[in-house]
């Protein structure tokens, strides 16, 4: 008994004693401070709101479990083997028919993928690749983008960036036969809080992509994550034009606003169809992320401090865009929500699917 106490008692000293030299071990890792966040990279669109590590690995095309695409081609591929062993062709025709399918995959277009990373309104987002594997010789690709890509078209729209596009999508693979290698870390910001990785890789490959996010103090584009919230929008005084998109069909509101010149502002209502060039806040939707090719519903300037009335915008991207010409200081709280089946009532758009 007494040992046992005694082997307890040692082992809490012997623990106390360990602690420092533990403690200071770990402060040799970079980031101590920085909470660890490990995700895995499953989906092909796979959409991140978490800073934290985020891992990708492809081991094979054909048995990748990450990759439920491929996974599907597998069982097609099974499939087609079973149903070519048939009476009278044997095992081996079957096995050839197997094989054959499997080489047919292989030339399929290989799929491109994206790790969609959104932030809050007010942050941007950095992606640090602490590594990757995507060898340039076997067609394997990544891309960073200042912002989304969806089906061509990107979020900020390419006239609303002030980045050309050509600046705002960063390519880049494993070149194996420059020698001696290039460093394999790389480190990208965007300018919003919406950024995109995008990946291709069609034999095997793997990727550690950390993302941070930092608070700025003058956001303009804004892509929308929450399903109901209030937005500010304001140019500071500058020429700008700054959109806020949500990905789903929305109801809109305006809890105030301020915008456009004395005489705009002290009209005694809010104008909802402001003519062009007046700074305005146009409200609309569009079937794809570009903000350029959206139909407008309204176009507004004035100033109220009052709630005005919702409108529901049935488009699979809702935009909301402030306009201005730098001549004024423009602000406005909007209030969005995503629109339900009832809300049909006060659509002012619907578009065409
Ligand atoms: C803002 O948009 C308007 C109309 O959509 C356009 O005429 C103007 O050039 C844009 N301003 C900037 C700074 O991009």
């Amino acid at each position: 008994m007494k040992l046992v106490v005694y082997l307890y008692f040692s082992m809490i000293v012997l623990g106390v004693q360990a602690w420092p030299s533990v403690k200071r071990s770990f402060e040799l890792f970079p980031n101590p401070a920085m909470p660890h966040n490990v995700h895995t990279v499953s989906d092909c669109m796979h959409v991140a709101s978490e800073a934290g590590d985020y891992i990708f690995k492809k081991l094979n095309p054909l048995n990748s479990a990450l990759n439920r695409e491929a996974a599907l081609l597998e069982l097609e591929v099974a499939g087609a083997a079973a149903v070519g062993v048939v009476p009278g062709e044997g095992a081996a025709a079957g096995a050839g028919a197997g094989a054959g399918t499997a080489a047919d995959v292989q030339e399929l277009q290989p799929e491109v993928c994206g790790l969609y990373v959104i932030g809050e309104p007010d942050t941007i987002v950095e992606i640090t690749m602490k590594h990757y594997d995507a060898n340039c010789e076997t067609g394997a690709l990544m891309a960073f983008v200042d912002g989304w890509e969806l089906n061509g078209e990107y979020f900020p729209g390419i006239k609303d960036h002030h980045r050309p596009l050509e600046e705002r999508v960063y390519e880049f693979c494993n070149n194996y036969r420059q020698w001696p290698r290039v460093s394999n870390k790389k480190f990208f910001r965007s300018s919003q809080n919406a950024a995109l990785l995008q990946y291709r890789i069609p034999v095997r490959g793997s990727f550690v992509a950390n993302v941070r996010f930092h608070k700025i103090t003058q956001p303009c584009n804004v892509l929308v994550q929450d399903t109901a919230a209030m937005y500010k929008m304001t140019n500071f005084g500058q020429a700008r034009n700054c959109t806020i998109s949500a990905l789903f069909p929305a109801v809109v509101s305006l809890a105030s606003l301020r915008i456009g010149g004395k005489s705009v502002r002290a009209q005694p209502k809010v104008n909802y169809d402001c003519q062009l060039p007046s700074d305005r806040l146009e409200i609309g939707g569009a079937a794809g992320l570009d903000a350029i090719g959206m139909e407008q519903a309204s176009a507004v300037c004035g100033a109220s401090s009052d709630l005005g009335p919702e409108q529901a915008i049935f488009c699979g991207v809702s935009t909301v865009r402030l306009v201005s010409s730098g001549r004024y200081q423009n602000q406005a709280a909007i209030v969005l929500r995503k629109a339900d089946v009832p809300d049909m009532e006060i659509a002012t758009l619907i578009c065409a699917l």
